[in-house]
């Protein structure tokens, strides 16, 4: 245990290294965080100890911080650096070639593709296919006392809803779930056994390899998904090139497939957790709207996204250098106490205003409607088919600074 890991509750707030594994063991640091709001809002890390060579980044961890860098996409720009506080475990000619690490003209063009199908009227229209998801995947639980809930309910739905936006065949959801977990959970040792080499030398060739066979089936058979849109985009005469469809077919699969399945899990052992919260639910469903942005709110499923200062600058009077790395820190600023009266409080009537989805910026997520239609199916359809599920083990949460999730969450389903 590093000094800078463990005990920040004690040592000087300058030697605190936020991304230290050490401390996101069993979730993120939120008494760590909340000293870094009263104290030092603005916070340098000077190093990753897992990444020797990194640079350095700046912790932002207020809200109204939060959303000044967020909406400010000319000063703190998603393309020049990379988006997460680690530049080197992916290759940054590939998170550039995603419009989620672009900054305008391109990113608004790109994303503009796309915009049309996210919006709340147009994903209302697939509550019916959804449910039925969320239905089939419940009735393969038939005749069992225990489940997971992270693997045998949660990553089932997402990966067949974004896979059936997407044109994957049902049945390699199973595989593009286990790459997707890889990439994303690069540094948790079960989601990606092979460690952050293996990403770069097996998983990602094999994304490549399985996306060029879409991409080549669509170019010959054009259909309504969403690899067809990137496929046959058209962006002021230019048709995108060929890792830039692969990167936005893996941006869209990723992003499915991994976020509403951790704010789902993260909700659901609240609920377990506190019964009296619970029973508000089952007696008031009509309160799982609320349920959802609560969860979202406690539990965004990604914990930061990063931008890269273009000038020097000030942040909440913090002196900042064009070049440096700033971080948005989503898990911190959802519990601002200057938002939110007892921000620890799990309460399901809060019904909050959140970042989880991003702070107002650019950037914004594209799938945020698609996320929250797809939380409220899935708690009103585990809740009013296992009212008395509860706790059966004790759930583990990756081990990342990124991802905001429990990898495993063993229950008694109670049926
Ligand atoms: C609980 C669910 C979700 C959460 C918490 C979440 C969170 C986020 C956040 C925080 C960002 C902003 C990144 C930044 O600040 O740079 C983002 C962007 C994005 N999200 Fe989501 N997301 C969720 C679900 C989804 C789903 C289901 C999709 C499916 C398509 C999706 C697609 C995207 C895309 C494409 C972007 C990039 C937008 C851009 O760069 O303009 N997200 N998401």
């Amino acid at each position: 245990m590093t000094a800078a890991g463990r005990d920040h509750e004690t040592i000087p707030l300058e030697d605190v290294l936020v991304s230290e594994r050490e401390l996101w063991l069993d979730g993120p640091p939120h008494a760590l965080f909340r000293r870094l709001r009263d104290e030092c809002p603005v916070h340098w890390t000077s190093r990753i100890s897992e990444y020797p060579t990194e640079a350095g980044y700046w912790s932002v961890t207020r809200a109204d911080d939060i959303h000044a860098v967020s909406r400010d996409w000319q000063t703190y720009s998603s393309e020049v650096g990379g988006i997460t506080t680690v530049t080197e475990g992916f290759p940054l000619e590939l998170i550039r070639a995603m419009f989620i690490g672009m900054d305008p003209p391109k990113h608004d063009r790109l994303k503009m593709l796309f915009q049309a199908g996210f919006v709340p009227r147009r994903i209302a229209a697939h509550e019916p296919r959804i449910r039925q998801i969320v239905g089939d995947v419940l009735d393969r639980l038939e005749g069992r006392d225990t489940a997971d809930l992270v693997t045998d309910v949660a990553q089932p739905i997402v990966s067949r809803v974004i896979g059936s936006f997407m044109g994957i065949a049902p049945e390699d959801d199973a595989e593009w779930a286990a790459l997707m977990n890889s990439a994303l959970g690069a540094d948790d040792p079960d989601l990606n056994p092979g460690g952050v080499e293996s990403l770069e030398a097996v998983e990602l060739p094999k994304i490549f390899e399985r996306c060029r066979e879409m991409i080549a089936e669509r170019r010959e058979n054009p259909s309504d998904d969403l690899t067809s849109v990137l496929v046959h985009a058209d962006i002021d005469g230019q048709m995108l090139e060929e890792h830039e469809i692969v990167m936005g077919f893996f941006l869209l699969v990723a992003a499915g497939n991994d976020s509403t399945k951790a704010t789902y899990c993260s909700g659901m052992r609240a609920l377990m957790e506190h019964p009296d919260q619970m029973k508000l639910v089952l007696e008031n469903p009509s309160l799982v709207p609320s349920l959802v942005e609560e969860s979202l709110r406690m539990f965004p499923a990604f914990s930061h996204f990063r931008r890269t200062a273009t000038r020097d600058t000030e942040i909440g009077g913090q002196k900042i250098k064009r070049g440096d790395k700033v971080v948005m820190w989503y898990v911190s600023s959802n519990r601002d106490q200057s938002r939110y009266e007892d921000p620890d409080f799990f309460d399901v009537t809060r019904n909050p205003e959140h970042q989880a989805f991003g702070a107002g910026g650019r950037h914004f997520c594209l799938g945020a409607a698609l996320a929250r239609l797809e939380l409220r199916l899935m708690f009103e359809g585990t809740l009013a088919r296992y009212p008395r599920i509860e706790l059966a083990g004790e759930p583990a949460y990756a081990e990342s600074d990124f991802i905001n999730q429990l990898k495993t969450l063993p229950v008694k389903l109670g049926s």
